[in-house]
Parts: C-alpha cells; structure tokens; sequence
C-alpha cells in the first residue's frame, strides 16, 4: 500500500503522469495466496531448473540450485498483471541473449511474485518488476537493480558488477580515446588510488551505467586536463562540455553528492518531456521546472527554443529547462496545468516539491524575459497562480462547512472562531473512512458559535498559506490574533475530537490509568494516512 501511494505522490505532485514506476504489490496477491493449494499436487517438490527464453524460472523449490550453481544471478520478480512487467520482458529476453555467450556463471532469471509469495517476502519485494542481484550464492541482501529497464542498460550493469566498473588510464592517447568514445565520460583524477573517495567514485561507477568510467593518478594527465587537486571531471559531448567536481579535501566524497552532481550535469540544459525522459527529469531531483509548452510542427514557436536555451546555463542545477510539445501525447501535461493548447506558446514555473505554479509576467519568450521570469519567481517577486473551486452557494447550510481556495483565508483565519479542518482528497480512503466522524462532530458542535468545523478537497484547491501533503491532513484554526495553526495528530474519534476541542485546541494529558494517545508524529497516525 505505502508503494501505491508513494506513486500516486509522484502521479500527483510531479506533473509527469507518463512516470514510469513500479506497480505496487497489490491486493491481488493475498488472495493468490490464499487460493494457493495448487500447491499440494502430488509428488514432491521438484528443484529442477527450466528456462524460457534463456531465463530460469525460479520458484522456491529451485531457488537454492539456481544460486548454487550461477555464481551471480539477476532475479526479475514480476507479476502477471503488471503492465510493465509485460512491457519489459522483450528486453529482459534480449539482455540475456546478449549475455548468453559471456560466461556461464552469470544467468537471468525471473519470478512469478504471487506465485511464489515465500520468496516475495523473504527478498522484502514490495513492487513490481523488481530485480534482485545474488552474488556468491549469497542469499542474504541481494544488490537492487534500478537502472533503466532495457537490454543494453541491464548487460552494461551487470559487466560492472562482474568487470572492472572504471578503466584505469595511464596515457593521453587512452584518456582522449576513452573521452571521444561516447557521450557522456566520466574521469576521476586521484593523486592516491588507495584513497577512499577512490572506493566511493567506483561504487558510483558500478551503478550508473549512462556513463562511461575512467580514473588515473597520472601527474601528466592531471596537467593535460588542467586539474591540480583531486577532482572528478564529467566530459559530455553536449551543452558545456565539461564539468568538474573537485573534492573536498576535508570531507572526501560521498556518494550522495557525487551522484547528484553527475545526474544534473549529464542532463541536456534543455530536456523534451515525453515518456522516455520523464523518469530522468523527475529523477535528477531539481526540484523547480521552468516549462516552455510550445507546439513543435509550429516553426515560429520552434524559434523560441534559442532563447529558452540561452537562459538556461546560469540555472543549471537550480532550476531544470523544459519543453513540452503540445502537439505530442502531453495531454495528461496540459490537464496538471490546467492548460488548453491554444495557449501555446507559454511558460509556466513550477516547484514540484510545493507543487506551486507560476505564471509568466509577459507573453514574450526571449533568453532576457525567461532569464527575468526565472530569478523573479526565486526572488519570491512572482506570487504563485493558486487552484481553487467556486465558492459553493450553500458552503455554510451544512454542518460542516465547505471550503475552497477562494474563501479559505477568510474562514479559517478568523480571529473570531476556532476553526477546525479536515483536507481530504476525494480518492483517499483513510479520508472516507473518517467522514462520517466529522459529520457527526460538526453536528455535535453546529450550535457552538466559536467553533466551525470544515472541509476542503485539496486536489481542486490550493492554497498560499502552506502546501498539505497527506490525506487526511488535521488543522486547528485558533481565535485570535497571530494565523496560528495547529496540526491535529492524534486519534480519529468523535470522543478525541471533542476533548480537543474542548480544551482549545490541545489534548488533556491522559490520566496514569488512560491508555496513552499516540503523540504527534508518531508511528501510528502515520500508518492511517494516505500520503499525498
Ligand atoms: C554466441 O556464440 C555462438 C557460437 O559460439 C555464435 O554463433 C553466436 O553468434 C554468439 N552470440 C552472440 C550474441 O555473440
Ligand atoms: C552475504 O552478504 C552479506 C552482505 O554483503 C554479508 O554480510 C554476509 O556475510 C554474506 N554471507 C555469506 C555467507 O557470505
Ligand atoms: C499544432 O499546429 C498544427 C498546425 O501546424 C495544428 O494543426 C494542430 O492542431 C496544433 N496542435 C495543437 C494541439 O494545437
Ligand atoms: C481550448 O480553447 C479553444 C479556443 O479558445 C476552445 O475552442 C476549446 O474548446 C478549448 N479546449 C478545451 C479543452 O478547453
Ligand atoms: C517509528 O518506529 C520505528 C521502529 O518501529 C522507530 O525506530 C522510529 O523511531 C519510530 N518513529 C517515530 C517518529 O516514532
């Protein structure tokens, strides 16, 4: 359930609903597990290994073998109602016809996961496809594969993990060669070799297999690409050409950072949305888009794209350039925006953390006016473009009151009434779950003139004063001066309400006797929730 709703956080907050993610271990299973007594066929369990397509499928009477006798194995766990298992086995097939001839002791292999529900929960697998690497006949923590799902990608990870990850460079003559060799190259130089960051820069190395490694502690190559101290040197054959990352020499490398700087430096300065590039610009985590929606068969609107590029280089790393044609499949795009294509072409700001929009001050799109958008939108110059419904004529008749953006600040904020509110999202089933306890508790308080108990549906409204990020989200609007907010985290009862209510909005301490109410923050009033 927690992986559904992380990718419905994605889904919603990001605005690329073409995401590709895993699909969520679903209910689907526990009720393949419990009508699993196919099981007690006669005959014991056999551990014979079969394959398809040069992959063994494994279930767990073959499992043991299988890592007894690959020395290293790539696991896929799958099911069979998974989109993008479906989609993915052609290329999984491919990458083990590819490894075929490379060495016997590494093998493919895939697993029906509710099937085979003993194995789905001894490898911890909460999502499909997920795919599991066993080294050594080591069954205990597989390495996780998280490249990109195609053939190529999948073999070049899994030569790192047999090879060496990085080439060693002694000469010119081998680094320019592994520099012109592809796009993307990544050298470290290491006065020490023996040095930990060079340990960090190769694990890194192992996993990222966009990239191409090398590294060296040669004087002449540190001076013939003009590097003085440690530093790892990204060579792309695009944009700046070359970004360096000088170590810290007090702190070393960590692979955090590192990673980062790689993922935003390998990225082009201006990224065309579309399914296969979604996961790398939701991915690099930079978390403010400038979007330009253009209409690509449009040559005037094609034009604009030197202007957008131009601005770009200063923002790298900040802030992520992007274009979204709205002649391809970018519906889903224009609807998060709540955009119509004839608007193109325009800008539209965003941070995908806060999920605020921006709209553009002026219609003119040149390198100045995207530049000027850009850093009045960082400065805090431009207010965000907020969502909200009409106020509905009979928002107050009710018991509990409907709230929306636009009458929100007035209600909620009133100095003269403690205002208590639930926001929901209409899908969230915790929220349903509730509803019916805050119609009664609106009820139960509908004659208190100082107390209103509301709602507001925060997928259609938005909203300045703070961003709400799970569902259902608890706020208590205090009388008085000051906007004081105060989350509500504690039980959802009738009873619980109401003594917070009754107390102004905190909880009595709970007498010695009472069974203690979970504390803000704690583990269990987060288990009831739907994160957004
Ligand atoms: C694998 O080896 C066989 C015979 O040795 C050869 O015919 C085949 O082309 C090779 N396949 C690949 C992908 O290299
Ligand atoms: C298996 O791998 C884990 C993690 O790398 C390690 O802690 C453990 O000792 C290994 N077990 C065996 C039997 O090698
Ligand atoms: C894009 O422009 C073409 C004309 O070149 C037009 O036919 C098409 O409707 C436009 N697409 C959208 C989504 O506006
Ligand atoms: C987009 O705008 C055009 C022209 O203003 C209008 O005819 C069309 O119905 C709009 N489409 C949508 C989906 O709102
Ligand atoms: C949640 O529970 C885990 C262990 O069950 C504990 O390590 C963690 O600190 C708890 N978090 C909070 C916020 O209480």
């Amino acid at each position: 359930m927690r992986l559904h709703s992380f990718l419905l956080l994605f889904l919603l907050t990001a605005w690329a609903w073409g995401l590709d993610g895993e699909e969520g271990v679903e209910e689907e299973e526990e009720e393949e597990e419990a009508k699993a007594p196919e099981e007690a066929s006669p005959g014991p369990p056999s551990d014979e290994l079969l394959e398809e397509d040069n992959i063994l499928v494994l279930t767990q009477h073959n499992f043991a073998r299988a890592l007894r006798e690959h020395r290293y194995l790539l696991v896929e766990f799958y099911a069979p109602w998974c989109k993008h298992c479906k989609a993915l086995a052609p290329e999984y097939a491919k990458a083990a016809s590819l490894l075929k001839n490379e060495s016997s002791e590494l093998k493919l292999a895939k697993v029906d996961g509710p099937a085979e529900m003993k194995l789905v929960v001894e490898f911890g697998v909460t999502g499909y496809p997920v795919f599991k690497f066993f080294q050594d006949g080591n069954r205990s923590q597989p390495v996780e594969f998280t490249g990109p799902q195609e053939a190529e990608s999948i073999v070049r990870w899994l030569k790192r993990r047999l090879g060496p990850a990085a080439t060693q460079l002694e000469t010119e003559a081998e680094a320019r060669q592994l520099i012109d060799s592809q796009d993307l190259v990544v050298i470290g130089f290491f006065k020490d070799l023996q040095d930990e960051d060079m340990a960090v820069f190769l694990a890194i190395a192992k996993d990222a297999v966009d990239m191409t490694f090398g590294f060296t502690d040669r004087p002449e190559l540190f001076q013939k690409y003009g590097v003085s101290q440690d530093t790892v040197v990204l060579f792309k054959k695009f944009d700046e050409g070359r970004a360096d990352y000088p170590v810290d020499e007090e702190l070393g490398l960590t692979q955090a950072d590192l990673s980062h700087f790689l993922v935003v430096h390998s990225m082009h300065l201006v990224m065309e949305f579309n399914r296969q590039t979604s996961s790398k610009i939701f991915g690099a985590r930079i978390l403010n888009h400038l979007v330009l929606f253009i209409n690509q068969t449009l040559t005037p609107h094609k034009e604009l794209l030197t202007g957008f590029q131009e601005a770009a280089p200063p923002f790298r790393g900040e802030v992520l350039f992007v274009v979204v044609d709205v002649a391809g499949e970018n519906d889903h795009v224009l609807q998060y925006f709540g955009m119509n294509a004839t608007e193109a072409p325009t800008l539209r700001f965003i941070n995908i953390d806060t999920t605020k929009k921006y709209l553009p001050t002026t219609e003119e799109i040149t390198a100045a006016s995207v530049t000027t958008f850009c850093q009045d939108v960082l400065s805090g110059k431009v207010k965000p473009q907020l969502r909200s419904q009409a106020i509905p004529p009979d928002w107050d008749q009710k018991p509990v009151k409907v709230l929306v953006g636009k009458n929100f600040e007035q209600v909620a904020f009133d100095e003269s009434k403690n205002v208590f509110v639930k926001f929901y999202a209409p899908w969230c089933t915790h929220c349903k779950e509730m509803a019916q306890t805050w119609e009664d508790l609106a009820e139960k308080y509908k004659d208190h003139e100082d107390i209103i108990i509301a709602e507001l549906d925060s997928t259609a409204n938005e909203l300045e004063a703070f961003t709400v990020r799970g569902f259902p989200t608890l706020k208590y609007f205090p009388a008085g001066p000051g906007r004081k907010v105060i989350e509500y985290k504690s039980a959802r009862d009738l009873e619980t309400f109401s003594k917070f209510l009754d107390n102004g909005g905190v909880l009595p301490e709970p007498e010695k006797s009472e069974v203690p109410i979970p504390e803000a923050g704690a583990n269990n009033s987060k288990e009831h929730k739907d994160e957004l």
